[in-house]
C-alpha cells in the first residue's frame, strides 16, 4: 500500500469516527475565575482606550467634544494616543473585537460596534490602498460571520452579514478570468488586482470564512472560489511530499522558488486543511490526507531537536538546506498538530504537538519579561544554519542556557504562543497550561502598559524595554480571546464543536454528514 492510499483510508476511519479533541468532563480550578477577571479587565481597559478618552484629559487637552483616540479606525496608537489606518480605515478592531465582546459579555459594546458596521462602506478602501485579500478576509469576513453566528444569527445583527458579503464580493477581483490562484491584493476602485506573486496562505486561508459566507448569503460562488484555490495547492508540483514552496504566479498557477516553512507565508495553508473538513464533515478526503502528508514530510525532514535542552521545533528549508529557525508566527503548528492529531486519532502528532507547544512556551518561561520573542533560532545535531549570520558570543550563552537564541527581540502582541497553550490545556487537562497563561496575564499587566492601554516592547529579555506604539486588531481578537477562553467552561466553545479561523473567530462544527448540514 502506497503512503498516500493508507494516509487516506487512515483519515477516513479517524474522521468518520469523530474523534474528541477535549478532555471528557474537563473542570476549571477555582481560581480561574480571577484569571479570567484579569483577562477583562486587559479588554476593556483597551477597548476604552480605543473608543475614547476619560473627561479628565479632555479637559486637559481643552476639548469639549468626546475627543477619540481610535473609533473607527483600524488600530489604537496606544503611547501617542493617536490611530492608524493600516487595513483601508474600515475599522479592523471593530471587527476583530465583535465576537470577544459577545463572548465577555459588553453586550452594549456589542450593539453600538454592529450598528457602527452597518455604516461602512466596505466597497471601497477609506485609504485608497489596495485590499489585502488574506488580511481582509481573516479579519473583516471571519469576525463579523462568527460574532453573526455565535450571536444566534439574530436578524437585529443581519448587517454582519452583509457587510462581510460587500467586502468579499469586491475581493472576487482577486481571481482573474479562470486562474484558480487568486491575487494577493485588490484595488476595489477600479476592480483590478495587484500584480505580483501570490503565497499558498493567501490562497489556501479562505476556505473556512468563504464557506460561512456561502452558507448565510445562499451564494455559492465564495465557496467555489475558496475550494478551487485551495485545491490547486494541494495538487501542484510540491518541493517535498505533500509541501509545496510558499510563493505562486496567480496568472500562471505555478510554484515560484524551493522554499518550506510553517512560519509566513505558508502558515495557514497548513492550519486550514486539517480545520476545514472538520467545519463541513466532508466526504472529500483530499484535505486531511494534504494536511497528513505534509506532517510526515516535517517529522522527517523539518522536526530538530536543540542540542541543549532537547526541545522540538520544525525548520525552515530553502530547497538545499535546513534553516534552524523559529517566530512567535509559526508557533500556531503546536496547536495545529494537538488539533490534527487528535482528529487524526494519531498519538505521534499528538505527542509531537505537545513537544513543539512547550518549546513555544519555553521562549517566553526564558527571557526576563516572560513574554517570547519574534523571531528565534536554535543549533540541532545536523548543525546551526539559518542562512544568516552564525550565533554572536551573547546569543550562544544565551542559548547555551535556553535551548534557542533571540534574532528579533520585539513581542508585538501575537497570539501563536497562547493559542498553543489552549489547545494544549483543552486536551490534556495539565495545569500547568493554566500556570503558562498566568504568568503570561502577569507579565502583560507589568511590562505592557502605557498610560491609557498596553503596547508591544522592543525587547522581551529586558525588564525596562522601550515600547512600541501599536495595538494590532489581533490583540482584541486573538490573544485576549485565547486567554479568555482557556480559564473559560471548558464546555463553552468547545474544541469538540467549534473551529477557530487563523484570527481565532470561532465558527460551530455541524453535526450532519452534509457540508451545508445546519449550524445549530
Ligand atoms: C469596564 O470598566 C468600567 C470602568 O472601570 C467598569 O465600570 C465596568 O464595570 C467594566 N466592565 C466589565 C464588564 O468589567
Ligand atoms: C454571487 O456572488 C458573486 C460574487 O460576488 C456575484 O458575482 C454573483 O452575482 C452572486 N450571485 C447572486 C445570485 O447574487
Ligand atoms: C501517525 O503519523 C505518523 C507520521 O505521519 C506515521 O508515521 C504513523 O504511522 C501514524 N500512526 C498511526 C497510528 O496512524
Ligand atoms: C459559559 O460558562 C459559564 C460558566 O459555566 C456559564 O455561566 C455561561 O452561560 C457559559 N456561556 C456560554 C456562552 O455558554
Amino acid at each position: 500500500m502506497t503512503l498516500r492510499r493508507w494516509l487516506a483510508l487512515a483519515s477516513v476511519a479517524a474522521l468518520a469516527n469523530g474523534e474528541l479533541v477535549q478532555v471528557p468532563n474537563l473542570q476549571l480550578p477555582s481560581t480561574a475565575a480571577a484569571h479570567q477577571k484579569a483577562v477583562v479587565d486587559l479588554f476593556n481597559v483597551s477597548y476604552t482606550a480605543y473608543k475614547s478618552v476619560s473627561f479628565r484629559e479632555q479637559v486637559v487637552m481643552y476639548s469639549l467634544v468626546n475627543r477619540k483616540y481610535a473609533w473607527s479606525h483600524d488600530d489604537l496608537l496606544p503611547v501617542t494616543k493617536s490611530y492608524s489606518d493600516g487595513l483601508d480605515g474600515w475599522g479592523a478592531t471593530v471587527s476583530d473585537a465583535l465576537d470577544t465582546m459577545w463572548l465577555m459579555g459588553f453586550h452594549d459594546w456589542f450593539n453600538e460596534a454592529v450598528d457602527y458596521v452597518a455604516t461602512v462602506d466596505f466597497s471601497l478602501s477609506k485609504t485608497n490602498s489596495a485590499v489585502s485579500l488574506f488580511e481582509t478576509t481573516i479579519r473583516h469576513v471571519g469576525g463579523l460571520l462568527s460574532a453573526y453566528e455565535l450571536s444566534g444569527q439574530n436578524q437585529r445583527y443581519s448587517a454582519l452579514v452583509k457587510k462581510a458579503e460587500q467586502v468579499a464580493q469586491q475581493m472576487t477581483y482577486a481571481f482573474v478570468g479562470n486562474n484558480a490562484i487568486p491575487y494577493g491584493n485588490v484595488n476595489f476602485a477600479d476592480h483590478t488586482p495587484v500584480s505580483g506573486l501570490s503565497s499558498i496562505a493567501t490562497a489556501g486561508t479562505l476556505t473556512l470564512e468563504w464557506n460561512r459566507l456561502s452558507l448565510y448569503t445562499g451564494n455559492d460562488t465564495y465557496r467555489q472560489l475558496a475550494e478551487k484555490s485551495v485545491q490547486h495547492v494541494i495538487n501542484m508540483p510540491k518541493v517535498l511530499p505533500g509541501m509545496p514552496t510558499e510563493l505562486i504566479d496567480p496568472s500562471t498557477g505555478k510554484p515560484s522558488g524551493t522554499y518550506v516553512s510553517w512560519g509566513s507565508g505558508s502558515d495557514s495553508y497548513y492550519e486550514y486543511l486539517i480545520k476545514y473538513p472538520r467545519l463541513t464533515n466532508t466526504n472529500d478526503n483530499s484535505y486531511t490526507d494534504a494536511w497528513l502528508l505534509a506532517v510526515d514530510s516535517s517529522i522527517k525532514v523539518l522536526l530538530k531537536y536543540s542540542t541543549v535542552g532537547n526541545w522540538a521545533y520544525l525548520a525552515d528549508y530553502d530547497g538545499h538546506n535546513i534553516l534552524h529557525v523559529g517566530s512567535h508566527l509559526a508557533c500556531f503548528y503546536g496547536g495545529n498538530w494537538i488539533l490534527g492529531g487528535k482528529l487524526t486519532n494519531n498519538d505521534t502528532i499528538y505527542d509531537l504537538g505537545l513537544q513543539l507547544t512547550d518549546a513555544c512556551w519555553n521562549t517566553y518561561a526564558s527571557t526576563a519579561t516572560g513574554i517570547g520573542p519574534e523571531g528565534f533560532a536554535y543549533i540541532s545535531s545536523d548543525g546551526s544554519y539559518t542562512g544568516n549570520s552564525p550565533p554572536t558570543p551573547d546569543q550562544l550563552l544565551f542559548y547555551n542556557t535556553h535551548g534557542y537564541y533571540i534574532t528579533a527581540s520585539d513581542y508585538i502582541l501575537r497570539p501563536e504562543v497562547l493559542e498553543s497553550n489552549f489547545y494544549a490545556w483543552r486536551a490534556t487537562g495539565d495545569t500547568k497550561y493554566l500556570d503558562n497563561a498566568v504568568s503570561v496575564i502577569q507579565s502583560f499587566q507589568q511590562y505592557l502598559p502605557t498610560t491609557v492601554a498596553y503596547t508591544g516592547i522592543n525587547d522581551v529579555n529586558n525588564k525596562m524595554s522601550s515600547k512600541s506604539n501599536d495595538m494590532p486588531s489581533f490583540w482584541f481578537g486573538e490573544v485576549l480571546k485565547y486567554l479568555y477562553l482557556t480559564f473559560d467552561d471548558p464546555n463553552n466553545i468547545s474544541l469538540d464543536n467549534y473551529v477557530f479561523n487563523t484570527e481565532c473567530h470561532p465558527f460551530k462544527t455541524p453535526t450532519a454528514k452534509n457540508i451545508y448540514g445546519s449550524v445549530a
